[in-house]
């Protein structure tokens, strides 16, 4: 991403080419929006709600998008926090169906009535854990979307798919199975968490983060047409307020899912305003 007094020059010359492009019926497409989403995981007590006030506070009037996916159970309470400030306020995982049987999951439809605009999807953490497949995914985006959330859907090889040379492979079949053909048309982002970044410290370098963005691009343009230039692709693994102006000037980065480090005000406003 560049900053954001360059980003306006950007838009600015991409109107005075649109106009051109009316003349000239070439297309000239947007770039998305940045998009900067913290997610607690299973951290975080009704205390902490404190912390996202701080991070409301500090945002002030941002252009960036900024959210914060605390455990299910805050967010309803973080939802009144916020309200009128530019935080958002998303779940971590739905459940595929609106309502039954299903004790101890939650439904798209309760995360939208708690006040969440977004939510997370096919996270690592849930695909091993608990065997989610794009399928389900798929599924579960779909209920998303019959609740108005956002849905946030990540994907990501393994260290030993990259090793064997199927990053690319493995994260493109992702995208493809786990984004159902509703999509089009809807606000959403992708999120390329390498498991083997997450929680490690370790982050692939900007080539290796742009050639997994640039074939999750092509991906979308294929799948939903040109308007998918506007999707925001996020990246996520051990983004910090260290590497994270680094990693959000590559190519085709429109955003970062930040685990560790979105859980304290200070560290998360650096990242924000890293791009
Ligand atoms: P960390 O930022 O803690 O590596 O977690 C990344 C992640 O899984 C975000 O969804």
């Amino acid at each position: 991403m560049r900053p954001l007094a360059g980003r306006k020059r950007v838009t600015e010359t991409a109107a005075w080419l649109n106009r051109l492009a009316v003349c000239k019926k070439v297309r000239v497409m947007k770039s998305p929006t940045p998009l900067i989403a913290g997610n607690w995981k299973m951290n975080g007590l009704a205390s902490s709600i404190a912390e996202a006030k701080a991070v409301a506070e500090g945002v002030g009037a941002t252009q960036v998008r900024v959210a914060i996916c605390p455990p299910c159970i805050l967010i309803d309470r973080m939802s009144d926090a916020l309200a009128g400030s530019k935080v958002l306020v998303g779940g971590q995982d739905a459940h595929a169906d609106d309502a039954g049987a299903f004790t101890g999951d939650i439904s798209a439809e309760m995360l939208a009535d708690a006040g969440a605009k977004l939510v997370i999807l096919g996270h690592s953490e849930r695909r091993e854990a608990y065997r989610e497949d794009d399928e389900l995914v798929a599924k579960k985006v779909r209920a998303a979307l019959r609740h108005g959330l956002e849905p946030i859907v990540c994907v990501g090889e393994s260290l030993d798919q990259r090793n064997a040379g199927k990053a690319l492979e493995v994260v493109t079949a992702q995208v493809r199975g786990s984004l159902p053909p509703e999509l089009k048309g809807k606000a959403f982002a992708v999120a390329y968490e390498p498991i083997w970044a997450i929680g490690t410290g370790l982050t692939p370098n900007n080539p290796q983060i742009e050639e997994v963005h640039g074939a999750i691009r092509a991906t979308l343009v294929e799948m939903f047409g040109e308007e998918a230039q506007v999707v925001p692709i996020l990246y996520g693994g051990s983004v910090k307020p260290s590497n994270a102006a680094e990693i959000l000037h590559a190519r085709e980065v429109g955003g970062a899912l930040v685990g560790g480090a979105s859980l304290k005000a200070a560290d998360f406003l650096a990242i924000v305003r890293a791009v």
